[in-house]
């Protein structure tokens, strides 16, 4: 039986399908995009990725029994989670593991929307920060030409494995083992940044390494909810503004800096006061990035069911301790219970009234400028009415 890895038609076949799906969905490709996903394959930079079972990650190798439902899922328009706690998928027992994902290769559709907002010219310098599989670098060196690549990632055994799968498909940019965030090579400036990695405000380096006229597209997200991708231009001030693009994006954090997020611990009974609305409001990626506005930076969030078997979300701030619980109940409204100083429970009553005031803004609505100094996101309504939140 020939392996399904040297059937060159099956595999053009896939990569035709793959193009035509992302096509199909929300983004329209140009040709040179539609080129980069006919030309460049994803399947060597993910011979094995996990799968999921329940709680459980179960690596899935090109060499299983299955191969053609295996061939199928790396043409599927999904990420690939690679890579969980720092346990690469190709170095997991076969009963695999539970944890948290800590590398992917993103999903062909959300890298699509980023490399058509990057807008990638033969000859731009481009810094990947994230090069986690290689695939998305791939994409680019095809774009841009691979000695114009440069792309970072922050575990030594994702990069030696990208530049590897990249020489065996015929690229051979610049890998560097480091953090995105800081170590970029002596002097080097670029005319596009691309982060795979989600940020909750743009590294400054990034910004100073911007030519005048480059463009940035980075995933910005709190950690209260909802990731947004924004693209920036640099301006000859220094400043770069732009805007958020409208595709909702859950990219893992950058590491290093921000921290782990914090445990959010259990809220005891106590006095509690009746909520206007159910904190299932979150779970919508409109209203969860107008909400995030509105949150102090490290508010984490714990969802679940309560002991009616009803939605409950927890907030916690680990800069003063506040914990506020929003439980829905079987009869009447939701209630609140907060433990600590704050109620962490009331600014997002009130952002909600707000974005409901303005007739619920969507994302690619809103503006965002960023300098060295400052960070700010910008609403500007139709009676002209400008509303700022600082990042
Ligand atoms: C979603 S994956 C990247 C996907 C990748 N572009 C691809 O095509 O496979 C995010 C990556 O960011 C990396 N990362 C996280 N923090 C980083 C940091 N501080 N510097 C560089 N890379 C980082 C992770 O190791 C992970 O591989």
């Amino acid at each position: 039986m020939t392996n399904i890895l040297d059937d060159e038609q099956r595999l053009l076949a896939a990569r035709v399908s793959l193009t035509q799906q992302i096509d199909r969905g929300s983004v329209v490709l140009s040709s040179r995009l539609a080129g980069a996903f006919l030309n460049v394959p994803r399947h060597p930079f993910v011979p094995v990725f996990y799968r999921r079972d329940g709680e459980r990650f179960i690596p899935w190798r090109s060499t299983d029994s299955d191969a053609e439902a295996w061939l199928d899922a790396v043409y599927a328009d999904d990420s690939l989670i690679t890579e969980v706690d720092g346990v690469h998928a190709e170095d997991a027992a076969p009963e695999g593991l539970s944890g948290v994902p800590t590398s992917s290769s993103t999903a062909p559709s959300l890298m699509a929307d980023m490399l058509d907002a990057l807008d990638v010219n033969e000859g731009d310098e481009v810094y990947e920060a994230g090069a986690g599989t290689g695939y998305n670098a791939g994409a680019l060196c095809f774009l841009a030409g691979d000695e114009h690549v440069t792309t970072v990632d922050r575990a030594e055994s994702l990069t030696v494995r990208a530049q590897r799968r990249l020489k065996g498909v015929g690229f051979d940019p610049l890998v560097i083992h480091g953090d995105a965030a800081r170590d970029f090579p002596a002097d080097a400036m670029y005319d596009r940044i691309i982060a795979t990695a989600s940020v909750r405000r743009i590294p400054p380096v990034w910004l100073a390494r911007l030519r005048t006229g480059g463009i940035m597209v980075v995933p910005v997200k709190g950690t209260l909810a909802g990731g947004s991708v924004v693209r920036l231009t640099k301006l000859p001030d220094g400043a770069a503004v732009g805007h958020v693009l409208h595709t909702p994006a859950a990219f893992m954090p950058l590491k290093g800096g921000t921290g782990t997020p914090a445990e959010v611990p259990a809220v005891p009974d106590g006095p509690c006061a009746d909520a206007e609305f159910s904190a299932r409001v979150l779970d919508d990626w409109t209203f969860s990035f107008f909400a995030q506005l509105h949150m102090a930076p490290g508010v984490v969030r714990a969802h679940g069911k309560n002991d009616y078997g009803l939605h409950v979300t927890t907030l916690f701030d680990p800069a003063d301790g506040s914990a506020t619980r929003i439980d829905d109940m079987p009869e009447g409204p939701p209630m609140v219970t907060t433990a600590g100083p704050r109620d962490l429970w009331q600014p997002i009553e009130a952002a909600r009234r707000l974005w409901q005031r303005l007739n619920r803004p969507r994302r690619e609505w809103f503006t965002v400028e960023a300098t060295i100094d400052e960070q700010a996101v910008r609403y500007t309504a139709p009676d002209g009415t400008v509303h700022r939140w600082t990042l």
